[in-house]
């Protein structure tokens, strides 16, 4: 593609994770705590979040930019209303060879099957325990893991491709790694354990409260033997491992321990039309003043080129106790992780 545009360390853009609403129906402690997300919290009013017609156009824009990949988050992204219309725009453009969806299950029993209609081809289920006492703990909205495996029942009835992601916080839910893993390894499901990271300024995160990889190997290692496989494609964010002598699969996403900033390849939008160049940052560009100007598709292309263009992030390869104490990081819920 020779419009690809490359950043200062020579990485290409070619993934973009849309967050489509800044809302959830979890309150899980390590995200949205309820103490902060309350009643009170200022969400995004309605029509502050980009319109389909808006994501679609800056999708077009991305696509020829070299974007490939694109996730929708949230938030709950199912808490849109009418978000299989945007997936269908979506798979229509061109260069677009993969759009995924990263939830947390309840909401897919009823939406699957139109997801699926509309061109979804995957989806990522955030679930953090089996244990019910365990998992109503965490997303703190009494919800038992039940709906969340109904959920995932769903989507994989209705044909998607489903993966689920497993954040592992010391003293909520390590005890849960083998548990999980031995469900997920005898559904034949790809389980990855996400080590707790620092991301906005709500969660309580320090060093202390991550299970690294390594740890999490070693736990695994008493009940299964495991086996490296290859990356699939330059930037993949899991180290991906077989169980051996199946075809099932498990992963770490070691933000902490071992960090993959020099591959990242992925740009973010909030739900408000602001555009990221990290996880980790502290400001956007805000996209939906340009698109809601009379700026040409040619001008947008130009912004966003020159802020990709001049992108130096490598913040989870920089961090330290001084930035993660220092540095004033937008949520989790709002950028969509
Ligand atoms: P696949 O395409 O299925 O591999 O998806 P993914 O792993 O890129 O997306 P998902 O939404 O499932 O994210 C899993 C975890 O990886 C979440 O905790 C994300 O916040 C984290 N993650 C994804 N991309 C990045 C990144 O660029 N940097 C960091 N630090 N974490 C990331
Ligand atoms: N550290 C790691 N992962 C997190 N997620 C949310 N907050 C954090 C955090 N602090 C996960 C969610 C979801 C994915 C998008 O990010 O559980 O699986
Ligand atoms: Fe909602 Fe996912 Fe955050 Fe939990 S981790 S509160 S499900 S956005
Ligand atoms: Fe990319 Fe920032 Fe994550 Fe590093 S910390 S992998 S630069 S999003």
């Amino acid at each position: 593609n020779k419009n690809m545009v490359l950043d200062k360390w020579k990485r290409p853009l070619q993934d973009l994770r849309i967050s489509v609403i800044d809302r959830c129906n979890f309150r899980c402690t390590y995200c949205m705590p309820k103490e902060i997300f309350g009643k009170d919290f200022a969400f995004l009013p309605p029509e502050q979040l980009l319109t389909f017609d808006e994501i679609e156009r800056l999708v077009k824009i991305f696509a020829e930019l070299g974007v490939k990949k694109i996730r929708l988050t949230g938030g709950e992204p199912l808490l849109r209303k009418d978000l299989p219309q945007l997936i269908e725009k979506i798979n229509q453009i061109k260069g677009i060879e993969d759009i995924a969806l990263t939830t947390n299950a309840v909401h897919l029993v009823k939406q699957a099957s139109a997801l699926k209609e509309a061109g979804l081809q995957r989806i990522n289920v955030s679930l953090d325990a089996l244990d019910p006492e365990t998992f109503k703990a965490i997303n703190d909205r009494g919800v038992s893991p039940d709906w969340v495996i109904k959920g995932i029942d769903a989507a994989i009835e209705a044909g998607l491709e489903v993966k689920v992601n497993m954040v592992v916080k010391k003293g909520m839910n390590d005890h849960e790694v083998l548990p999980m893993a031995a469900y997920f390894k005898e559904r034949g499901i790809t389980l990855r354990f996400i080590e707790f990271m620092d991301v906005g300024q709500s969660n309580g995160w320090d060093f202390s409260k991550v299970i690294t990889k390594k740890q999490m190997v070693e736990q695994l290692s008493e009940e299964f033997e495991l086996e490296p496989v290859d990356q699939d494609y330059f930037g993949e964010v899991a180290k991906r491992y077989r169980y051996k002598g199946t075809n099932t699969e498990v992963g770490f996403i070691t933000s902490v321990s071992e960090s993959f900033c020099s591959s990242c390849t992925r740009a973010r939008i909030a739900a408000d039309g602001k555009f990221f160049t990290c996880l980790f940052a502290t400001e956007g560009f805000d996209l939906k003043e340009l698109v809601r100007s009379d700026k040409t598709d040619e001008e947008v292309d130009q912004a966003i080129r020159s802020i990709w263009g001049n992108r130096t992030d490598r913040y989870s390869d920089e961090r330290t106790e001084e930035t993660v104490k220092n540095r004033k990081k937008i949520e989790m819920s709002y950028i969509g992780g």
